[in-house]
């Protein structure tokens, strides 16, 4: 579901300012009707007309991005930083983050211009696993783990069951790399689970989303994905919902 002067804007029709004033004015028909209102939200399979011509909706389009750390999720920064959308220039689709990651983390990230397939993918029914690989400080117990596993309380609330797993120890330098797969998308979750038991992440990646890897993809590249991985994207998103 989206506003309907996002869809105008999103046809490249008018700016978003100016397709509300076209509503406003009469000039916009959802399904027939004149809708006259700023709130309405419409869905891909209802009809828009603006002054009776039916809009074409964008092509849809989806990506699989490497992305490096010190780059933004997001299509622009006012402190002028460097942006995911920075990397898809010759892109002419208005393309987006599905949710987030920290400036600080690389890793994948998928991006489109479908509004209701990003939703989907981003409700918080949809347990939609996600793994982490993360350098922690310090040499984290098989009982912490354990805990982290299990659950543990973070500002907002118990964190859902994980899987951890140990991936490497360096007794010298004191660290350690673990792997996380978690399936709830909480801002900054996995840093803020260890820190609650005492091991802060020093570095982090995110390595899959569902079935999707980076295989094939160095940091800062995008391929698209294909027509099967958005079907079984949906079908995993649905399967929850
Ligand atoms: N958890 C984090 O702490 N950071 C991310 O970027 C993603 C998950």
């Amino acid at each position: 579901m989206e506003r309907l002067q996002k869809v105008i804007a999103h046809a490249g029709i008018a700016s978003r300012r100016k397709a509300e004033e076209m509503i406003l004015e009469g000039r916009v028909k959802v399904n027939g009707n004149v809708v006259k209102e700023l709130g309405r939200k419409v869905t891909s399979s209802d009809q828009v007309e603006v002054d009776g011509v039916k809009i074409e909706g964008e092509e849809p389009v989806y990506f699989l991005f490497y992305k490096p750390r010190g780059v933004i999720s997001s299509v622009e920064d006012d402190k002028g930083r460097k942006v995911v959308t920075d990397f898809f220039r010759k892109v002419e689709q208005r393309i987006y983050p599905v949710g987030r990651l920290d400036y600080d983390t690389s890793g994948l990230l998928l991006l489109t211009n479908d509004g209701e397939f990003a939703n989907w993918l981003m409700h918080p029914s949809n347990e939609i696993d996600k793994v982490y690989v993360a350098k922690v400080k310090g040499i984290p117990s098989r009982e912490k783990l354990i805990s982290l596993a299990r659950g543990v309380m973070l500002e907002d609330g118990k964190t859902a069951p994980a899987k951890t797993k140990l991936l490497n120890v360096d007794k010298r330098k004191d660290t350690a790399i673990v792997e996380i797969t978690i399936h709830e998308g909480r801002n900054r979750q996995v840093r803020r689970m260890f820190e609650a038991i005492g091991h802060p992440v020093l570095k982090l990646k995110r390595e899959k989303y569902g079935f999707l890897t980076l295989n094939g993809l160095r940091t800062g590249e995008i391929r698209e994905l294909t027509h099967h991985e958005v079907k079984q994207l949906r079908v995993l998103a649905m399967k929850k919902s």
